[in-house]
């Protein structure tokens, strides 16, 4: 019997938001056949949630991350301000994102610091952070001609 026992703190995880059960959904549909990194990705923007996968290639070099995959579907249905991200992979402890993803992610975000990243994987372990601490003084454009 364990019902009655106390939770043990390490191994307790708050449920997953519905943000990150649709990261853990996408996973399965990840195509990662070279690198067996499968990751899958959702986004929030305008309150919608857009979700990817990383999408590898015989050509190593033209495989795109989960997070940019999403961000890109987003920007195709017109969404444009970036909420929250949720990214699920089979690392432990989760896995963060990229950098390249990092900066595109920072594009979308009209207040990085207001946008939570949170890393997880099936077994419910998570991390959390700001984009702004993803991403310190990243580069918004604003210095271009
Ligand atoms: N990958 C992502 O999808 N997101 C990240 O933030 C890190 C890496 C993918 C790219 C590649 O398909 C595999 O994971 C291994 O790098």
């Amino acid at each position: 019997m364990t019902a009655d026992r106390a939770p043990d703190p390490a191994a307790w995880s708050p449920p997953a938001t519905p943000l990150e059960e649709r990261a853990v959904a996408a996973q399965r549909g990840a195509y990662a056949p070279y690198s067996k990194f499968r990751v899958g990705a959702a986004v929030s923007l305008d309150g919608q949630v857009f979700t990817g996968v990383n999408v590898e290639n015989a050509s190593y070099g033209l495989g795109v991350c989960a997070e940019r995959t999403a961000v890109f579907a987003a920007v195709t249905a017109g969404a444009r301000r970036l909420d929250a991200v949720a990214v699920c992979t089979d690392a432990s402890p989760p896995s963060s994102p990229c950098g390249a993803c990092r900066q595109v992610l920072f594009e979308f975000a009209p207040d990085p610091a207001a946008v939570t990243v949170t890393a997880i994987n099936p077994r419910g372990e998570r991390r959390s952070w700001t984009l702004a601490e993803l991403l310190p003084d990243g580069f918004s454009g604003r210095e271009l001609p």
